[in-house]
């Protein structure tokens, strides 16, 4: 019997229309579009309408993916959602959400939380799943509405986060060299309190304490994380390139977490990527976590740099700790 592998058919991404800049930042916080622009390399993020949701952003980004896929709805047989910032804590699930507000029922529907992480986690399972048998078309979806989560009088993070989704379908094929190649996906809880949202939760189930000491708002120690990311980029990339015996120049994108430029920069350098096989989005979106790497393929599919057949490298980090990458090639149109 023919092996069964995975393969990355399509992209899709949405941005909401709102844009905060960093001028407007200057109103809100002591901050300076030049302190932002150069410790992080943002410019704008977009953020989401009062009544927009996460899974409304998710639905939008499914829309472009699965059309972009030329499969009918009912073809997709497992709809996963990475976010942080899902519709519910926790229940109904937003991938559930999705699916329905999509009119996919009656299919598998589930979220992961492995914050920025996320899609690439995301990515490793749909592999899972389809080259085992038990799924041929899985519709996979990163969406946060990080601004619901964001303290906009705390200088250290309302800068760095923006709203939006991406969304990808992976299909089952014979074809090896269409397969995705290896995902690697890991985590270390030791370096939780690196970035937490501590409510609501059981350990602080809302309550007047939550709101009064802002338990609700995410919880940064930026210079910690922003030395381990560089670290653990830079070794996961070196792991999986060796692993598949693939150099650094044969790599046509590289997708990295788009957290900050000055990561992004440290990482391709040590890695010796041109600046012309590095995506870069940050500047305009921010870090929108599970969004970021499918938001940022989309970019370059859009803009017409991605081609069927393009050896792309996605390294990630974020909260947990957790990180992952990937090595595949896409198979869309
Ligand atoms: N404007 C002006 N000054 C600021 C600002 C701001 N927005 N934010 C912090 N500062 C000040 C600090 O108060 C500090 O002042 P002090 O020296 O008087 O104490 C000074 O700038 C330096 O602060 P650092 O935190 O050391 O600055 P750093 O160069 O590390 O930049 C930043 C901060 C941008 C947050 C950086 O550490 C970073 O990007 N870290 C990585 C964060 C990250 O990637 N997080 C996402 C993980 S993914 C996920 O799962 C969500």
């Amino acid at each position: 019997m023919s092996k069964t592998y995975a393969s990355f058919v399509s992209i899709g991404a949405y941005a909401p229309e709102k844009i905060l800049d960093n001028k407007m930042l200057e109103e809100m916080v002591d901050t300076s579009d030049e302190w932002i622009t150069k410790r992080t390399g943002i410019k704008t993020r977009h953020i989401a309408a009062d009544n927009e949701y996460t899974s409304d952003m998710g639905v939008k980004a499914c829309e472009k993916a699965i059309e972009r896929s030329g499969l009918s709805k009912e073809a997709i047989d497992l709809v996963m959602c990475a976010t942080v910032t899902p519709d519910y804590f926790n229940m109904p699930s937003t991938a559930c959400i999705i699916s329905d507000k999509l009119g996919i029922h009656n299919v598998q529907a589930f979220d992961i939380s492995a914050a920025c992480s996320g899609f690439v986690y995301l990515l490793s399972i749909a592999k899972a799943f389809i080259e085992s048998g038990m799924k041929k078309n899985v519709l996979i979806v990163g969406s946060e509405k990080f601004s619901s989560i964001v303290d906009y009088s705390d200088r250290g993070t309302c800068i760095l986060f923006g709203d939006g989704a991406g969304a990808a379908i992976i299909s089952a094929t014979s074809d090896k060299t269409k397969a995705i190649m290896d995902v690697h996906a890991s985590a270390d809880g030791s370096y939780g309190d690196f970035l937490v949202t501590p409510a609501p939760g059981s350990v602080h189930p809302a309550s007047q304490k939550v709101l009064d000491e802002g338990l609700n708002f995410v919880k940064m120690k930026g210079n910690e994380t922003f030395k381990l990311a560089v670290k653990t980029l830079t070794q996961d990339v070196k792991n999986i390139l060796k692993h598949n015996a693939i150099e650094s120049h044969q790599i046509k994108h590289f997708v990295p977490h788009q957290a900050n430029y000055r990561i992004i920069k440290a990482v391709g350098d040590a890695l010796k990527f041109d600046d012309e096989q590095i995506v870069l989005t940050v500047d305009k979106y921010g870090n929108t976590s599970a969004a970021s790497i499918p938001m940022a393929i989309n970019d370059i599919y859009e803009s017409g740099r991605l081609k069927t057949g393009d050896l792309m490298l996605l390294d990630t980090f974020g909260g947990g700790l957790t990180w992952a990458s990937a090595l595949l090639t896409f198979q869309g149109k």
